[in-house]
């Protein structure tokens, strides 16, 4: 190993031991003068700005609902609870994380369109960019509940909006579960796109490689759609989501080994908004929120939660989130965010 690399570590290890050991122990009393110090160093650090950075949530997903219409049989985000917070509190939430450096929130599920029919998203999307004055807002979504009308009212404030497709052969979605009855998924992603030119908006794609779609070539309607981006992420599994005793769903025959993925890669090479996320690029490199707005630790395979930011602030529950920025920017989290900065041809 490097040492750079391995300093790096190093300090991201004591970070994380000092956040927990500040959060489980009385310091004043019987704790011992080495591990004092090396806390003192530590803070040293963080004040120099050598762990600051790891620790600033830049780019947040805020999956504010786990609710959703769709059945994807590899989901990992799933319907567990119905809650979601009161609009007043995720605005409370999402100023907090701005304060600490927020720079691009994506908002996630669950299905993001279903709760309040798209209206709680959409004063959400607004208030980020009119109020926080985000650079980057953006949007994840199945794309089967979104309407005109809420481009009309919110198109203006949306920078991104990304629909997952994970096949253009119906069946394969039916397979998969990406559909809502015998609705086409493919019909509504074109029509979607031209919303997105119409109303000003990037428009995006992610599909999920999986046992069942990883044969396929999609690059005509890929090449037809012209995404600014087209993430392609290697079906990922995590315990108590998609796979494991108390999971709601069983993913582990979707799941495909990285040869299958890197040839899937092989064959779309010809595409060059193809963004790869593999399991390893994936697994630790985003700051998730969930409905509580815990940050979501999933390190050890499975999404433990943090205390909420509402509860404890940024700084505390940030230590929990597991975050690997370095991954986050290996993986090119860090790109042309604002539809400002994009030369879109509209
Ligand atoms: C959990 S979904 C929520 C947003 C919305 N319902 C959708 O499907 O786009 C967010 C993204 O995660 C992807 N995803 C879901 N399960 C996955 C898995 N097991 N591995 C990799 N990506 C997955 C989805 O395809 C989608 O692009
Ligand atoms: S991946 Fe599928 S099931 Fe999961 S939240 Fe998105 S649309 Fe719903």
């Amino acid at each position: 190993m490097n040492t750079p690399l391995l300093l790096q570590l190093c300090v991201s290890t004591l970070h994380f031991i000092f956040c927990a050991l500040s959060k489980v122990c009385n310091w004043t009393a019987g704790s011992s003068k080495a591990a004092k110090s090396a806390v003192s160093s530590l803070e040293r650090k963080v004040s120099q700005g050598t762990v600051r950075d790891a620790a600033t949530p830049t780019s947040v997903n805020y999956h504010f609902t786990r609710k959703c219409n769709y059945k994807c049989g590899f989901c990992f985000h799933t319907a567990k609870t119905s809650f979601v917070l009161p609009l007043e509190e995720a605005e409370r939430g999402l100023k907090l994380l701005k304060e600490s450096g927020m720079e691009k929130i994506n908002f996630s599920g669950g299905e993001p369109f279903l709760h309040d029919k798209g209206d709680f998203l959409g004063k959400l999307v607004q208030y980020c960019k009119v109020d926080l004055q985000l650079p980057s807002v953006s949007i994840v979504s199945n794309g089967s509940m979104i309407k005109e009308k809420w481009f009309q009212k919110y198109g203006d404030y949306l920078d991104i909006l990304a629909i997952s497709c994970d096949s253009f052969d119906e069946a394969t979605n039916q397979l998969i579960g990406r559909a809502q009855g015998r609705k086409s998924h493919i019909d509504n992603l074109y029509k979607i796109r031209n919303w997105c030119k119409q109303y000003k908006v990037a428009f995006k794609i992610n599909s999920v490689i999986n046992t069942f779609n990883s044969d396929e070539d999609m690059t005509e309607h890929i090449v037809e759609l012209n995404p600014v981006r087209w993430k392609v992420f290697q079906c990922l599994l995590i315990d108590g989501e998609n796979a494991g005793e108390t999971a709601l769903r069983e993913a582990e025959r979707f799941v495909i080994s990285d040869e299958q993925f890197q040839d899937f890669l092989n064959r779309h090479s010809s595409v060059s908004c193809l963004v790869p996320e593999s399991n390893e690029k994936m697994r630790n490199s985003y700051l998730i929120l969930d409905e509580y707005m815990r940050f979501l630790d999933c390190r050890q395979g499975r999404k433990d939660p943090s205390k909420s930011i509402l509860d404890v602030g940024v700084k505390e529950a940030i230590c929990f989130s597991g975050f690997d920025e370095k991954m986050f920017l290996k993986r090119g989290g860090k790109y042309v965010w604002s539809k400002a900065d994009m030369k879109l041809e509209w």
